[in-house]
């Protein structure tokens, strides 16, 4: 079993990373791997809404700035792990346009994979960052794991993270819990527990 952890900070290696390091340990000392996927620091194009991926499932952008990798990487995984650094009170630009196109091009496919968010703050806009990213999963059927307290970490470096001893603790429980649902999910499936039939969508625009 393995979990995508998903950096959606421009630092390869600081405070989301840390945090989120924190949560591979508890995944790990629980039998499960991880991978990392950063999202980089060069531009991201947002969703134009072109529709391409209605029929493709692959964002028609995404051969180039490796959006196409990441969904068929969020396939082939068996949870993910989304984490930010806050900026003004949300989270990063090119995260949203990173999730927004994942999303929007092939959700319905990462559907009963366990997902879950952390932030990196100095100091606020943590609850609402962490909201934002739980949104993509919630519209997406995929169960949202939690931890002790709210997985928020805060710190300008690294080391101020390491100084937060909760929030690195809660991350690491979040690794830990996602470990157990995992196996939970897969000694379901094993005893032959599948996700109930999907109901055929009513899409409406509340004008009917
Ligand atoms: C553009 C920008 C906006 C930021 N806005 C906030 C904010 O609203 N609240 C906050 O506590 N920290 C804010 N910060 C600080 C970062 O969220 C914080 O230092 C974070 O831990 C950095 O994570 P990283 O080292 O992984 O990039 C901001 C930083 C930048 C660059």
């Amino acid at each position: 079993m393995k979990v995508l952890l998903i950096n959606g900070s421009p630092h390869e290696k600081k405070c989301t990373y840390t945090a989120l390091q924190s949560a591979q340990k508890g995944l790990e000392a629980n039998g499960v791997a991880a991978e990392f996927f950063w999202i980089g620091t060069e531009p991201i194009k947002p969703c134009v809404a072109c529709g391409a991926c209605d029929t493709t499932q692959r964002c028609a952008f995404g051969a180039d700035d490796g959006i196409n990798t990441l969904i068929e990487k969020l396939q082939e995984v068996d949870g993910v792990i989304v984490a930010s650094p806050v900026y003004y009170a949300g989270i990063n630009g090119s995260l949203k346009s990173v999730l927004d196109r994942a999303w929007f091009a092939a959700s319905s496919t990462y559907a009963f994979k366990p997902a879950a968010s952390i932030v990196s703050a100095r100091r606020g806009g943590t609850t609402v960052s962490l909201d934002q990213i739980n949104k993509y999963f919630l519209v997406s059927q995929m169960p949202v794991v939690s931890s002790l307290y709210w997985p928020m970490v805060h710190g300008q470096t690294a080391e101020q993270v390491l100084q937060d001893t909760e929030g690195v603790q809660v991350a690491y429980q979040l690794g830990a819990n996602m470990a157990w649902l995992l196996k939970s999910i897969q000694a379901g499936k094993q005893a032959g527990i599948v996700p109930v039939p999907l109901e055929n969508r009513a899409w409406t625009n509340f004008i009917r």
